[in-house]
């Protein structure tokens, strides 16, 4: 069992919340956790919040919150702050955005409205289909980097927030070209000071806010984070980074089918998936650059997950599509239609329809505050670099160069609690139930179940004794 619940430093004082692009999620996150410190809301959808986690034995029904369980920073102690190509305060962007009502945001109006976003790093070249009106100036990408990097610290001091972590939740930028910029820290600090042109905005931020060794974290398919220059300043600062795309409506729904197809053995013939959507993403995202980016991210999930090369008669051979139709009268409120043809025995077709009429920030929201205190807990606890356990989160999670990533959300939910169970030397669920049947059976490092008696007697006492007993159970 791995004991680094001494080495996590406590939640002190204020933690910055710092955001690239304050519009639709960004303003209704921060409208949800006003609310919800008011009693006038709950954060649905929050792990973090709202989620138990098992530890020990069934019997020994050990279940807290993982709020209660982990020291995460305090709703109370977040400050927000962030920057917008628009001058928008996050109360006019809120109303602008139209996902919360106006006598929603109403009691939590004059905090909202004293959040204004400080000026953007913008590049025309990144983004078509918005032109900024709040940008910043500079000679160099290295000048505008300086520039973030002095808003972060004036930020902090003006909040006297003890700490700070950065959510990228700008829009989807087209994606660069791989150029040599983005392979070591050297060329990419020499590619800001030529201004390279494969150096997006997104890659600005996240340098600033990576040098200063703060957790960053990447909402949308940009690259930003995700290039082996900024994953060598991440460790060599004490950075936790992740991303990438915040898995929310139709890849929620995919990465919770598809293994539940593979799980049974059920073969794939197509998978045919579309969207409207009429907020400033799905502007954004009518471009064919920036809808380029997207694609990329949601297209990877399935060949992930079934693994079409270790079951080439199932996997092998499907048609999957993905499309997202801007149009303008459904707003925030998205609707997704998947058609799934599958075959089973003997190859007999069967299909299956999903149509999720779903509210994209509102299933965002509760992500980023997760993300938010999950960073600042990943660098409390001294983590850094990649933190492919918040996997759970994206569509398309950032990981090691050589491995693949994870997207089947039950092992990325199981990967998330085991990961806080070993943050807080607890053991690592086995899930095989030998041990309550076959204690020799069971993994060694799992105490063998008392018999069904004693079992009722620890759950009696409740979860202090239980905790007590089972652990006089444990084998060497
Ligand atoms: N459920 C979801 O809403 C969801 C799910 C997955 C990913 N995302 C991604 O999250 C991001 C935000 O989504 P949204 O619905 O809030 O979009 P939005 O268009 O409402 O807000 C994005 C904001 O970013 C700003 N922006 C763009 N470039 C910027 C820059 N360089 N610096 C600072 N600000 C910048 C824009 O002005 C805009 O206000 C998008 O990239 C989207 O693809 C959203």
């Amino acid at each position: 069992m791995n004991k680094q619940n001494n080495c996590i430093s406590p939640a002190k004082g204020k933690l910055a919340v710092l955001l690239p692009g304050m519009g639709a999620v960004t303003s209704t996150f921060i409208a949800g956790v006003e609310l919800c410190k008011k009693g006038a809301g709950l954060p649905i959808g929050s792990l973090t919040q709202m989620q138990t986690i098992r530890l020990g034995k069934r019997y020994e029904r050990r279940a807290p919150l993982i709020k209660d369980f982990i020291p995460l920073a305090s709703l109370n102690d977040l400050v927000f702050g962030g920057w917008d190509l628009f001058p928008d305060s996050a109360y006019e962007a809120a109303l602008k955005a139209g996902v919360l009502d106006k006598w929603q945001l109403e009691p939590v109006r004059a905090e909202l409205a004293a959040i204004k976003p400080l000026p953007a790093v913008f590049d025309p070249a990144y983004i078509k289909n918005l032109k900024a009106t709040h940008a910043k100036k500079g000679k160099t990408k290295w000048d505008l980097a300086q520039q973030v990097i002095a808003d972060i610290e004036t930020f902090k001091k003006k909040t006297g927030a003890e700490r700070a972590i950065m959510l990228w939740c700008g829009s989807t930028e087209i994606l660069p070209e791989p150029a040599p910029a983005h392979e070591t820290l050297e060329a990419f600090e020499e590619g800001l000071r030529n201004n390279a042109p494969e150096i997006p905005p997104s890659m600005i931020y996240a340098y600033a806010a990576i040098s200063l060794g703060l957790a960053y974290g990447n909402g949308a398919p940009n690259l930003s984070a995700d290039v082996p220059a900024l994953v060598e300043l991440a460790e060599k600062t004490g950075a936790p980074i992740c991303g990438k795309d915040f898995k929310t409506g139709q890849t929620l729904m995919k990465t919770t089918v598809a293994p539940m197809l593979k799980a049974r053995m059920l073969a794939l013939k197509g998978w045919y998936s579309t969207n409207i959507l009429g907020n400033r993403d799905g502007e954004v995202l009518d471009d064919p650059g920036s809808f380029k980016t997207k694609e990329k991210s949601k297209m990877s999930v399935l060949d992930s997950i079934l693994d079409p090369k270790l079951y080439p008669d199932l996997y092998g051979k499907y048609h999957h599509k993905v499309r997202i139709d801007y149009y303008p009268p459904r707003g925030d409120a998205k609707e997704g239609w998947d058609n799934i043809d599958i075959a089973g025995w003997l190859g007999m077709p069967m299909q299956i329809k999903i149509n999720f009429l779903c509210r994209d920030s509102i299933l965002a929201a509760p992500i980023v505050l997760d993300l938010a205190l999950l960073l600042d807990l990943s660098k409390r606890a001294g983590l850094k670099g990649i933190q492919e356990w918040l996997s759970f989160y994206f569509k398309s999670p950032q990981c090691r160069e050589d491995l693949t990533p994870e997207h089947d959300i039950f092992i990325q939910h199981l990967k998330l609690k085991n990961t806080l169970r070993i943050l807080m030397g607890e053991e690592v669920l086995d899930h095989s139930g030998l041990d309550y049947y076959e204690p020799e059976k069971g993994l060694a490092s799992s105490a063998p179940a008392p018999r069904p008696a004693k079992a009722a007697k620890i759950a009696k006492n409740g979860g202090k004794a239980g905790k007590q007993l089972a652990s006089s159970f444990r084998l060497p």
